[in-house]
């Protein structure tokens, strides 16, 4: 399902595995691990969808019984861009299907009374403008720190990003939108809205807390 407007399309994943697996990691009594199993799992599938629009080129190959024309995915290697902590609960799962990938790692956290995104960790491959980068994290609420990890990346030269996450709240999305209009969004759920916490409504709860055990 995709929706869109002047803004780069938002497709909502609506595959019956990705629902199925959402409602599980809603579950107030999930525990950790299977939180982050099925993080983990969904992941995959997501990745299986955010790259199904790559460019492919020819490559001249010898199958045992003779010479063909395969297809390989074009350019450079791929960048992840998992905002910490909870957007690594999607890396390992798009890594096993993209083992080349390079990785950015943005570490940025919500305060809790201003909302407002706080960098303490920046890494990524120099050379990002010439790749296309999925920045991944699960949730996408107020939107801040979406919208500031894509600044970031945009700054260091990335051109062609998109994002993934799990669960969108609708203020968010509108606030990413008007942020950044030419980045496309993938998300498994758009949820009711934002509580005065700025939480997501039914959501899951704290992603990162949830995937680590730590409140
Ligand atoms: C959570 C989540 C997102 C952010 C979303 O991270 O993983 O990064 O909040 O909220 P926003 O859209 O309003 O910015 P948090 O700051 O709790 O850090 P953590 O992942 O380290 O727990
Ligand atoms: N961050 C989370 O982990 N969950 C929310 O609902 C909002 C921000």
């Amino acid at each position: 399902m995709t929706a869109g407007g002047g803004a780069a399309a938002v497709t909502v994943v609506d595959h019956p595995l990705v629902q199925h697996k959402l409602t599980m990691m809603r579950d107030r009594d999930r525990s950790t691990k299977g939180f982050r199993e099925l993080l983990n799992e969904i992941g995959m599938l997501l990745a299986y969808e955010v790259t199904r629009d790559l460019p492919l080129e020819g490559i001249s190959i010898e199958t045992p019984i003779g010479p063909m024309k395969g297809r390989q995915i074009a350019g450079k290697k791929l960048v992840l861009a998992p905002i910490l902590r909870a957007g690594v609960g999607f890396l390992d799962g798009m890594l096993s299907l993209m083992p080349s990938a390079r990785v950015a790692h943005i570490g940025l956290y919500r305060d809790p009374d201003t909302l407002q995104a706080v960098e303490y960790y920046f890494k990524s491959p120099s050379d990002l403008a010439d790749r296309t980068v999925l920045v991944l994290d699960p949730m996408l609420a107020t939107a801040n720190s979406a919208v500031a990890a894509v600044e970031r990346l945009k700054s260091r030269g990335a051109k062609d990003l998109r994002f993934v996450c799990l669960l969108a709240a609708p203020e968010g999305i509108a606030r990413f939108q008007e942020a950044h209009p030419d980045v496309p969004v993938w998300t498994a759920a758009i949820d009711e809205r934002l509580n005065e916490h700025g939480y997501i409504v039914p959501g899951l709860g704290d992603a990162g807390d949830r995937m680590y055990g730590t409140r």
